[in-house]
């Protein structure tokens, strides 16, 4: 396979019969059961929704740089959140998660990688992890939970640097199980104060049922989305 770089630490590598997105690490411990070929580490998109995003062209407005801090909300055991890492070497991932259990296996690939801050925290709470954080570039939250528009907008009015982007994964199931997808979406994005919005993708066929929201930091740019 012979990479390319579509974006800065984001690769392709172009295989006989697929495609396969990459990011690059010198850490040769698989963080997921993840294939690593010469330093390259495969980005699977049914594991992960950014790689899904990517992998459909929808990844441009995210526009990470090496030195880009990030605060990742819903980091679980760090799937995501290790190959943001890889993506910004010279920056950092603020990692917030509520789970005891998570937790532990995220310190765990805390300890081979310098750049990824463990924040053992509730997301509807940014209050309490402000002594820990500084302005972002990016807000990226997968928390799958009921409040998660208010989650986001409580955490980029806190803690994003003007202009600096949000990526929302909003799972239509964890807000209405009986409402259709698209209306619980139309009705979750009213609730993003703040935001001018950039773009809403499905991430079928990966990840069913749910968007990933992108928006940018613009509080004096009207009350709402729409
Ligand atoms: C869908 S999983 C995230 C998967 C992860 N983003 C990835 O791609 O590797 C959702 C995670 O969010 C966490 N979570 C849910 N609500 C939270 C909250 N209010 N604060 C912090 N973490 C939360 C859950 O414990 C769970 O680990």
């Amino acid at each position: 396979m012979s990479p390319g770089e579509i974006a800065p630490g984001i690769f392709i590598l172009q295989g006989r019969d697929a495609v396969r997105l990459a990011t690059r690490s010198p850490d040769a411990v698989p963080v997921y059961g993840e294939r690593i070929q010469n330093g390259y580490r495969l980005w699977d998109p049914y594991r992960s929704k950014l790689a899904a995003l990517i992998l459909k062209g929808k990844g441009q407005a995210i526009s990470l740089r090496v030195d880009s801090k990030i605060l990742y909300l819903g980091a679980a055991t760090g799937t995501t959140v290790s190959h943001l890492a890889d993506i910004v070497s010279e920056g950092l991932v603020y990692a917030v998660e509520f789970s005891a259990r998570s937790m532990r296996d995220l310190i765990g690939l805390c300890e081979r990688r310098t750049n990824i801050i463990p924040i053992l925290a509730d997301a509807a709470k940014p209050e309490d992890y402000a002594p820990l954080l500084e302005p972002v570039d990016l807000i990226y939250q997968d928390v799958a939970q009921r409040n998660q528009a208010q989650i986001a907008s409580l955490n980029c009015a806190r803690y994003l640097r003007p202009g600096g982007g949000l990526c929302l994964l909003l799972k239509s199931r964890s807000v209405d199980t009986r409402a259709s997808p698209r209306a619980v979406l139309q009705l979750e994005l009213k609730k993003l104060i703040g935001l001018e919005l950039m773009g809403i993708n499905d991430l079928e066929p990966y990840h069913l049922d749910h968007w990933a929201v992108l928006g940018r930091w613009n509080p004096g740019s009207g009350e709402e989305t729409s």
